[in-house]
């Protein structure tokens, strides 16, 4: 059965219902080698030149197929049912893609702390089934611990280009921390490190942040997080208004090293075309002075107060030590990072970091399905 209508066709594909196709859809995704590059599967059609009164001469159903004459220059298309199948699950799910990397996120509080997704170096680098289960959880809960790394400096550089592409920042490709007397950042101190996330001054800040602890000697210094969405949602539920100010205002961060100066405005949330929290950003150390009316000056403090009592509240900080040898990575567009004060004295502490855009780890996840297929 093939209904016609102004601008759409519906048939039936695996069963009784109707599936429904826009014209210009369909013939904005033709199968055929003159639309569709057979080898590269690149679009080769340019869509803006199908004109807007586009419709079918001639179509039919046959041999699982569907077969339509356009009347644009009597254009030929044929569309396997699999294909529309597909196609129609993906449509009435609003998704753009079938994606294998889809997950399930999982917001957490302090509760995490006793079952954060904790790895074996050697099992993690061995077997691709634990990395799949690795990337998951950075997909799903944001954070991770790996235990038992090699203590050989560029390791974690080393281990960024195992699973996907190093992303390089003016802070290197391995960037050290340890305690300098010409400090350039609080990192860089033996004081308390209060939850951030890092690089908020980027547009795109690297979305997986990984930290390898060459030595941890010292006495503190024992490492916090706080999920991000979770404290977002706390917001919302309890200040809608806020939340909003928060999604609206424009605040300005800046990092400089002698390799550069990065300076952008971005709301320290993210929303996504579908209003869900996209990227968290929150680093009050290099956050600039903002220029607001002073209204919207008030609202903003109001809602920047309510946001950091609920970052600094216990109850939604997980803390954990890591040793000489620990890893540990975030999603530094979720979740924010930090550090107890340390004692200079009672031994070393050094670690060094490196970042990956977090695209690198839901590609590693599709690879991986890929390869097990
Ligand atoms: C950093 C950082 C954490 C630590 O350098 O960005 O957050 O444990 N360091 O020193
Ligand atoms: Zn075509
Ligand atoms: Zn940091």
């Amino acid at each position: 059965m093939l209904t016609i209508y102004k601008n759409s066709l519906s048939l039936q594909l695996d069963g009784p219902e109707e599936s429904e196709f826009n014209f210009m859809w369909l013939r904005d995704n033709c199968q055929c080698e003159d639309c569709l590059h057979p080898v590269t599967r690149e679009r080769t059609l340019i869509t803006s030149d199908i004109p807007e009164n586009i419709s079918p001469i001639a179509s039919n159903v046959a041999d699982g197929k569907l077969s339509i004459m356009w009347n644009d220059q009597q254009h030929q298309s044929n569309y396997n049912f699999e294909w529309l199948i597909q196609q129609n699950k993906q449509q009435s799910q609003n998704s753009n893609f079938d994606d294998p990397a889809v997950g399930e996120l999982k917001l957490w509080d302090k509760s995490l702390e006793d079952n954060i997704p904790t790895f074996d170096y050697k099992q993690l680098t061995n077997d691709d089934s634990i990395l799949l289960a690795w990337c998951e959880a950075i997909r799903d809960i944001g954070l991770t611990i790996v235990r038992g790394a090699p203590t050989k400096k560029g390791e974690i550089e080393r281990f960024a280009e195992h699973v996907g592409c190093v992303r390089e920042t003016i802070y290197d490709r391995l960037h050290d921390v340890n305690a300098d007397p010409n400090a350039y950042n609080v990192a860089q101190t033996s004081l308390e490190l209060k939850p951030h996330t890092d690089m908020p001054n980027y547009n795109n800040p690297p979305g997986v942040q990984m930290f390898h602890f060459i030595k941890n000697e010292a006495k503190g210094g024992i490492s916090t997080a706080v999920d991000g969405y979770h404290v977002a949602k706390l917001l919302k539920d309890h200040d809608p208004e806020a939340y909003k100010v928060l999604s609206e205002t424009a605040v300005p961060f800046r990092i400089y090293s002698d390799k550069g100066d990065i300076v952008s405005s971005n709301p320290l949330l993210t929303l996504d075309t579908d209003g869900k929290l996209k990227v968290f950003r929150f680093s009050n150390q290099v956050a600039q002075p903002l220029s607001l009316s002073n209204t919207k000056m008030n609202e903003f403090y109001h809602a920047y107060r309510l946001l950091g009592k609920l970052i600094e509240d216990p109850n939604n900080m997980v803390q954990f030590r890591l040793n000489t040898g620990d890893m540990m990575a975030t999603n530094n567009l979720r979740v924010m990072h930090g550090r107890t004060s340390y004692d200079i004295n009672s031994g070393s502490r050094h670690l060094q970091l490196s970042y990956m855009d977090y695209d690198d780890v839901l590609s590693r996840i599709r690879m991986i399905k890929k390869a097990s297929l």
